[in-house]
């Protein structure tokens, strides 16, 4: 429990290790008393922590928090995102037109119709992971059979990434995210993949072709202020916001089924598209894993939960708390693929909310509904409590699930 006649309490705030589904436990407590607290930063700096429902979204649509890192009082929830305010900033960390205007360039590419379109691609990506799980050994790590290489070559087949060059995208990745490599490795293949995505805007440019960076590309072109390098940062920006939480929210989904034998029951028997699609909204609702706050910076005063926030104040907004808010999920911490989830914030909201979400979701929903038919006898190798669950990438992760059937 937080007690703000004390000093605050540590950001990120600790979780409980016997249940590591769920978030910090004084997330509910504050919901139902503060909503509002100030945390302790890394680097001594005290945000506001925003924790229900209403308020998040409140604040998640409220134009006066900007998602800008300049902005003064910003909050750094870690020290990479303290350098952030030194580069020349993607579109995802701007305001105002300048986020606007390519903002309103990508939708077009992410629409809930291109997604439906992108289902038989998705469909064969899926098909070919398990069946190289089927064809290896037990147990397997499902992270890096299914999960990984669903999610980075789904967005290399969206980004038009050569079929010779996509395993590049998931031994990158695996090195970016596996705490199993040292650090130095994990910044040189991030520096890789942003080279080789420099690299594939130029191979447009020469070659232009029938694919979303040749699209965009030519849309840049013919709009002020877009240069190529705007391209190749947008075009990084979207590779790395999207490979880490689709992967992990595939990993954590079927953890939820794997642990909640009754809801798997009622997916197998009843694999309908309603269900499904279900089933997705409820584990982005139950295992959010964008775990660190989103990270707002005041412009200007304003009153947020009944609680005024000074310009120049800091704000961390919790998807996770919002998404166990009780009086807008009842019984909230319970897994229930029945629910009515649609309202969940997994993919955040307002003008920043997830660009990718209606292909991720595509992206989930296959990955469930096939895995587990193929698989019907999928189960765990090890307890949950031995399960190697991190927060170190801001995302809720786990470097390796090993099942077997
Ligand atoms: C299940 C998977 C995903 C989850 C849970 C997720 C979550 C999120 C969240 C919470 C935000 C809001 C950030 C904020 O308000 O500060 C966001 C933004 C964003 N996401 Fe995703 N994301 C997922 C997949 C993807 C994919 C597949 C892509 C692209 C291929 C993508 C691209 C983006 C971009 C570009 C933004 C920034 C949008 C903007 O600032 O206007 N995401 N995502």
């Amino acid at each position: 429990m937080t007690d703000q006649s004390t000093a605050p309490d540590d950001y990120p705030l600790q979780r409980d290790a016997r249940c590591p589904m769920d978030p910090p436990p004084a997330y509910q407590s504050l919901r139902e008393t503060d909503g509002l607290v100030r945390v302790r930063a890394w680097d001594g700096s005290e945000p506001w922590l925003v924790t229900r429902y209403d308020d998040v979204r409140a604040a998640l649509a409220d134009k006066r928090l900007s998602s800008d890192p300049r902005t003064p009082g910003f909050p750094h929830t870690q020290p990479t995102s303290a350098a952030r305010q030194e580069i020349d900033l993607p579109f995802a960390f701007v305001e105002g037109p300048e986020h606007l205007i390519e903002r309103r360039l990508l939708v077009k590419e992410f629409t809930a119709r291109k997604a439906r379109e992108a289902r038989p691609a998705i469909q064969r990506i899926v098909d070919e992971a398990i069946d190289g799980m089927l064809a290896g050994t037990k147990p397997c790590d499902l992270y890096e059979a299914l999960c990984l290489p669903v999610a980075t070559h789904t967005i290399g087949e969206l980004l038009g990434v050569p079929p010779a060059d996509r395993p590049l995208l998931q031994t990158g990745s695996r090195r970016i995210g596996s705490r199993r490599v040292s650090k130095e490795t994990g910044s040189q293949a991030f520096q890789d993949l942003n080279d080789y995505f420099e690299h594939l805007v130029d191979l447009r440019m020469r070659e232009p072709g029938d694919d979303m960076v040749s699209r965009l590309l030519a849309a840049y072109a013919a709009t002020d202020g877009l240069t190529r390098a705007k391209a190749v940062s947008t075009v990084q920006v979207l590779f790395f916001a999207g490979w880490g939480p689709s992967s992990y929210m595939i990993e954590f989904g079927v953890l939820a089924f794997l642990l909640h034998p009754d809801q798997l029951a009622l997916l197998k028997a009843d694999p309908s598209p309603g269900l499904v699609a279900s089933a997705v909204e409820e584990s982005l609702r139950y295992a959010t894993v964008s775990v660190n706050g989103r990270q707002r910076g005041a412009l200007e005063d304003l009153t947020l939960g009944g609680q005024l926030i000074r310009a120049g104040e800091g704000v961390l907004v919790q998807l996770d708390s919002a998404n166990r808010d009780a009086d807008t999920f009842p019984d909230p911490d319970t897994f229930d693929i029945t629910r009515q989830a649609g309202r969940q914030l997994g993919f955040g909201y307002g003008p920043h909310r997830c660009i990718g979400a209606d292909l991720s979701r595509v992206e989930m929903g296959v990955a469930y509904e096939t895995l587990f038919r193929r698989i019907p006898d999928l189960r765990l190798v090890q307890p949950l409590d031995q399960l190697p669950f991190s927060t170190e990438l801001t995302l809720y992760s786990l470097d390796e699930l090993l099942v077997t059937w």
